[in-house]
């Protein structure tokens, strides 16, 4: 059915190799930086296509293990490095290009699951760096990453070369690692031994380790020491004279330098491997470092990883009439829910890992897209956002995982406006709705977890108290109040009146009332299907008597009870979110879900996707704060916010409007933009922003890896244009695709069933008919099968 596939994603700096499962780049100098992930949520980190990014220890902000300077002059530095030097000419270079940036002969970078390996060329040396973090079990006393470099003599003569690595240690404080270097630098020490060098202070028993799979013949720990004066990591004096320091590091900047000779006789290939990571235990260095020193086991680990990754991916995938849609859905989208799911906002090349910490709101949706594939992590991570609820109902908005400290993120530099988010809590309720659409685990509503400031209860009443939140802060028209914020960060209308509503979150709440509604039935308890049926029922009637403003919805009500998001208005007159909510939510009667549907389109809609809203602010309004700090066109205040976008795609479905769903979905697919200098981002990996229709920089791609659209738009095209999804009846297939598609087939993992689904088009519209193994089904629902019934066979016409 696909398209060929040679080529998905080509643009001038790379494309998708499908057979290999990975992102070619074919050119060190990208727009920015184009990154990828290693690690498995614990110790990991972050690296680019030339080798830059850092490393960390489940915190980037408490256990940050080496540096990368943000926002500088050269960029992208430092990384993990090694430098090649000719031992007979004095020349020397970077396998990853990076920081050297001399002119290599060849250069390819593959970014894969969790791994990445950059290869380039010069005189007649073959280089290649592969990095990744081995799996390992969650109390793994010394995680650690591996480099592992392979050079080769590609020439007709015998060739002496010398390396020096270099991986620049952090404090693990990162906050005062870049701040309080007075401290800093007088508390941090290093020693070398057995080949390893050790990183380390005299109070905290962490220790970092550097060690190598072969005996290094020489090693150098300070920085200064490596780089010398008036030089850069582009020409650091060790290297360039070949020497290195062979000295501990007494106070300050520790680097993890290696030397090693390496002689190769022509068409020779030798590996040497890097072992760098953490422990409290230092008596664990030995057994790690030699452990990784053995090929095999090297090999095996890598085995192990691409192994896992195959099983996660191998849950869901499709076939569909565009490669570009196949490729994100079958791939990149599921790296990017599973790296959203590990790191929230954290941690990325726009987010330090110093500031945020994890989301509530952000974490609880990441859960979304991948309730199919790791359901026991999604759950996890939903019992530790529980567990930063307070007994009213309402949760801290950020925690960090390491220490499990919580707080109101930025609300708390606004002391005098609301210290929560009317929003925070209610996501929570649709993430645990799926998660037991998705595996029947009812149970875990019997888990009982504890509050911020309360006694343990269970999940269920975890719930109700999240609802009484919401019931508990209505404001004037009955409409939740915005709280600090709602979904929208930087919407900062409630300065404590009383007055200031959400619409968005009224509409929020009411998908929220639908799916407690459903989960209630289900439980076979009918009165409280009826309570919150009612309750979603007097917040629509609210909703609609209050925020319709004649062709779509209003956004909000500010603090003096001034609407937001209203027709003629100089600024933000209408707003994407409600509209699409509307319909999510079940709010809105059928011909103002249309027209609320088409004004979106209408006055926000561009070839790069929805602006959020339209016009934008144009300078400080204090009725809004955050939004209007931006220039124009810029995040939040008009640009084209990713996330936002994906429940446009939703809703169109929803509405059984294919054609809108797809045309919304395809204009923000990253492997579809071709035009890379303007996009700059990695298109592979979905950006939270892109600048909108304002902005001189209309089509510039932000903040890749770490957004909310990875799992949204995961749902948005899986469960809505295919159709495809979880009841707790079974599987439901119900797609609303675009008219040109004939069909698709996808495989999906359900409960412990392998569903293979083959759907046709035979007429134009959305009216599903079943065949399950070849018994025609009413309805659109697949019944559960029998528990053990290894595959069901479903073929779908559509009409
Ligand atoms: C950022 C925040 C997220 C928020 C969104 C819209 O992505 O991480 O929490 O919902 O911006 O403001």
């Amino acid at each position: 059915m696909s398209q060929d596939k040679a080529r998905v994603g080509a643009n001038a700096y790379g494309h998708f190799e499908e057979a290999a499962r990975e992102y070619v780049i074919t050119r060190p100098d990208t727009p920015t930086p184009w990154l990828n992930y290693i690690g498995e949520g614990r110790y990991g980190g972050i690296v680019s296509n030339t080798g830059g990014g850092f490393s960390f220890d489940r915190d980037p902000r408490n256990r940050r293990v080496s540096r990368y300077r943000y926002n500088a002059v050269p960029d992208d530095q430092p990384g993990r490095y090694v430098y090649l030097r000719d031992q007979e000419t004095g020349e020397f270079w970077s396998p990853t290009v990076s920081p050297t940036w001399h002119r290599p002969d060849a250069y390819e970078c593959r970014h894969g699951t969790a791994y990445t390996r950059i290869a380039s060329s010069y005189r007649g040396i073959d280089a290649e760096m592969l990095y990744f973090v081995p799996l390992s079990p969650v109390d793994e006393p010394a995680p650690c990453e591996l480099w592992v470099l392979k050079v080769r003599n590609t020439g007709k003569a015998p060739r002496r070369l010398r390396t020096f690595s270099y991986f620049e240690f952090s404090l693990y404080d990162a906050q005062n690692d870049a701040t309080n270097l007075d401290w800093a630098q007088h508390i941090q020490y290093s020693e070398f031994g057995d080949g390893v060098i050790r990183v380390m202070t005299k109070f905290n028993p962490l220790v970092y380790f550097f060690g190598s799979s072969h005996k290094p013949t020489g090693y150098t720990c300070v920085r200064e020491d490596f780089v010398g004066r008036g030089r850069d990591l582009s020409n650091p004096i060790v290297v360039e004279s070949g020497s290195p320091a062979d000295a501990p590091a007494p106070r300050g900047n520790s680097v993890g330098s290696l030397t090693h000779d390496i002689e190769l006789a022509p068409g020779e290939e030798r590996q040497l491997v890097y072992i760098a990571g953490c422990t409290v235990r230092p008596a664990e260095i030995d057994r790690v470092v030699k452990r990784f020193s053995s090929d095999a086991e090297v090999a095996s680990a890598f085995d192990a990883l691409r192994d896992d990754w195959t099983a996660y991916l191998g849950r869901f995938s499709v076939d569909t009439p565009d490669a570009d849609t196949n490729a994100m859905l079958n791939f990149w989208n599921q790296v990017q829910c599973r790296t959203t799911l590990y790191w929230s906002r954290f941690v990325s090349g726009y987010e330090t890992g110093m500031g945020r910490g994890m989301g509530t709101r952000d974490s609880g949706q990441d859960t979304l897209g991948t309730m199919h594939t790791v359901p026991d992590h999604a759950r996890r991570m939903l019992t530790q956002i529980w567990e930063m609820q307070f007994a009213d109902g309402h949760t801290h908005h950020q925690f960090f995982p390491l220490t499990g400290e919580g707080g109101p993120g930025l609300a708390g530099e606004f002391p005098r406006w609301p210290q929560w988010f009317s929003d925070d809590h209610l996501w929570l309720i649709l993430s645990v709705c799926a998660y037991l659409r998705e595996t029947g685990d009812f149970g875990y509503l019997e888990q009982k977890v504890k509050y911020v400031d309360h006694a343990e209860e269970t999940v269920w009443e975890h719930m109700l108290r999240a609802v009484d939140f919401t019931l508990d802060n209505l404001g004037p028209h009955g409409l939740p109040r915005a709280g600090f914020s709602d979904w929208n960060d930087t919407m900062n209308v409630d300065h404590g009146s009383g007055k200031a509503e959400s619409v968005w979150t009224a509409m929020q709440f009411c998908r929220a009332m639908l799916d407690l509604r459903d989960l209630s039935a289900k439980l076979d308890r009918p009165a409280e299907a009826g309570r919150f049926e009612g309750i979603h029922a007097a917040m629509a009637r609210a909703i609609n008597e209050h925020a319709w403003d004649g062709a779509w919805y209003k956004r909000a009500f500010d603090d003096d009870g001034q609407p937001l998001g209203v027709s003629g208005a100089e600024h933000q007159a209408i707003d994407l979110i409600p509209q699409s909510w509307s319909v999510l939510g079940e709010v809105a009667p059928p011909e103002r879900a249309a027209l609320a549907m088409a004004s979106a389109d209408e006055k926000l809609n561009t070839r790069f996707g929805l602006a959020l809203m339209w016009p934008p602010y144009d300078g400080a309004d204090e009725r809004i704060r955050g939004t209007s700090t931006y220039v124009p066109g810029a995040k939040e205040n008009g640009g084209i916010f990713c996330h936002a976008n994906t429940w446009s795609v939703a809703a169109a479905a929803m509405l059984g409007d294919g054609e809108t769903a797809y045309r919304y979905y395809r204009q923000i697919l990253p492997l579809a933009r071709t035009d890379s200098d303007v996009y700059k981002a990695e298109p592979y990996t979905y950006c939270q922003n892109i600048c909108g229709p304002t902005h001189p920089s209309f089509g510039l791609g932000r903040n890749a890896w770490l957004t909310g659209t990875a799992a949204w738009t995961y749902v948005a095209a899986t469960q809505w244009i295919l159709g495809i999804r979880p009841t707790y009846e079974g599987l439901r297939v119900a797609p609303a695709m675009p008219s040109g598609w004939q069909g698709f087939k996808a495989h999906r993992e359900f409960r412990g069933t392998a569903y293979e689904i083959a759907v046709r088009r035979e007429g134009p519209g959305n009216v599903v008919s079943l065949v399950v193994d070849g018994r025609p089904v009413d309805g659109d629902v697949v019944p559960l099968p029998a528990p053990g019934t290894a595959s069901v066979k479903v073929d779908v016409t559509i009409k």
